[in-house]
């Protein structure tokens, strides 16, 4: 984002995805482009407390609590974007063998099985959240992690490669709460492997020109 300005919500053309209903994306990206109203309008809130370069002690209570709330939202905003940005209506299941991804995966967790079994058991963990695979970009290894509401266990400096919203929002409308595995399933056919892969290779690209 080149411009200091207010963020802008993005437009995701996913339509015709498998197991995910253009009903459920239109509700979901409704309730995105709340994220980045709310995230426009606290940083807007926040800069008239900071205006007079001061935040004063009859200010603090306000300022903080404003400022508490845009971690939710601002993560809210992004980790949206991440998970619409890895979703494709023509994904083909898993990676191609062979794949950046996959070579990652037996890097770091032995097999792409393993790497899956481990990331699809965070995505069954009770609570709202959200499914993460990252990539150190210090050492190019990937880790999986669950993220409470949108704020609570996001690694600092980690890269998302792969992001999977659990909330219920995101198939209640398409399966029962108790069928979040089927929603799972639903989510890795339409995995934009291509765009997972971008987003790798870029690290690929930082890590070798400081080797
Ligand atoms: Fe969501």
């Amino acid at each position: 984002m080149s411009s200091t300005g207010p963020y802008t919500a993005r437009q995701f053309n996913l339509s015709g995805l498998n197991g995910i209903s253009d009903q459920t994306l239109e509700v979901h990206f409704k309730l995105y482009e709340g994220y980045v109203k709310e995230t426009n309008k606290l940083t807007e809130k926040i800069s008239e407390f900071i205006r007079d370069g001061n935040v004063d002690q009859d200010e603090m209570p306000a300022y903080s609590e404003l400022t508490r709330r845009l971690g939710f939202e601002y993560n809210g905003m992004v980790l949206h974007e991440y998970y619409f940005d890895n979703m494709t209506s023509s994904g083909s299941g898993d990676p191609a063998k062979g794949s950046e991804f996959v070579k990652a995966a037996e890097a770091s967790f032995g097999s792409y099985d393993i790497w899956k079994a481990d990331f699809v058991g965070i995505g069954k963990m009770r609570g709202v959240g959200w499914a993460m695979c990252y990539q150190n970009p210090a050492n190019g290894r990937i880790s999986n992690h669950w993220i409470t509401l949108h704020e609570i266990g996001n690694v600092a400096g980690f890269v998302p490669v792969l992001v999977m919203d659990v909330w219920e929002h995101a198939f209640l409308l398409d399966y029962k709460p108790a069928e979040r595995p089927k929603y799972i399933e639903a989510f890795f056919s339409n995995i934009a492997w291509d765009a997972v892969e971008k987003r790798l290779k870029k690290i690929t690209g930082v890590q070798s020109a400081r080797a």
